[in-house]
């Protein structure tokens, strides 16, 4: 990448909404430690920071929307289809936009060497996918019902069963990561990352709603998560 003065120019701002999870959120440790300490200093983009990359549907194949069918066999777990759509602030669909999705197995365990909690890994399952949204913003993936897992927050504290979001957008800088959760889950209630945003409306964006409509009969259930970017709607971000 050039450092020459002339390939910097004035890129993407995202404005830190309300609804977004604070840099420190007192009962989230992780946060204690990558929260800044200090006033942030403004970098102007470079060039290849806002102008790239770029997916089309040669780089993104169907296929990897698909996270049941990426080995020699069908994960455990409950099959789902999960699809939404990406909108704008004012409803308008973002079409062409990399979506990234990656989670635990459906006993609570991700495919990472650092992964040690105490549950069966699952060889036909990686847990992650992706796709492009099509001209009407809209995406779906099939994939299983992750399990919660512990984590080290402090004793005996659990993630409730969720997915993480990566919003690629039109390059590098415009990037967005948040996570979404399934309805009903009683581990919400105790979870520090999902309390951390400070607005109950916004905790309840980041819940998926069942979409009976959507289920296949004897094969799959459905679920509807759509993402909103910005506005009074958006759906939280992550820092
Ligand atoms: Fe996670």
């Amino acid at each position: 990448m050039s450092d020459r003065a002339s390939d910097r120019i004035a890129g993407y701002h995202k404005d830190h909404h309300r609804s977004d999870p604070p840099w420190l959120s007192p009962g989230l440790k992780a946060t204690r430690l990558r929260a800044p300490k200090q006033p942030l200093v403004s970098l102007t983009h470079t060039l290849s920071e806002v102008t790239g990359p770029v997916f089309t549907h040669n780089t993104v194949q169907d296929h990897e929307a698909d996270l049941t069918t990426q080995h020699g066999g069908a994960p455990i777990g409950q099959r789902i289809i999960l699809s939404g759509r990406v909108l704008d602030g004012y409803g308008k669909p973002i079409p062409n936009t990399l979506l990234e999705v990656w989670q635990a197995n459906s006993a609570g365990r991700y495919t990472h060497k650092w992964d040690t909690y105490q549950a069966p890994a699952d060889p036909n399952f990686s847990g992650v996918g992706r796709c492009l949204t099509d001209d009407q913003g809209r995406y779906s993936f099939v994939t299983i019902k992750p399990g919660p897992y512990p984590f080290g927050n402090h004793h005996n504290a659990w993630r409730p069963a969720h997915i993480h979001f990566s919003v690629f957008g039109r390059a590098f800088v415009t990037r967005l990561v948040t996570q979404m959760y399934f309805p009903g889950d009683p581990l919400l209630a105790q979870d520090p990352v999902f309390n951390s945003i400070p607005v109950s409306r916004a905790r309840q964006r980041l819940i998926c709603d069942f979409d009976l409509d959507a289920t296949v009969a004897d094969w799959a259930n459905a679920y509807r998560f759509d993402i909103v970017l910005r506005g009074r709607e958006a759906t939280p971000m992550e820092g």
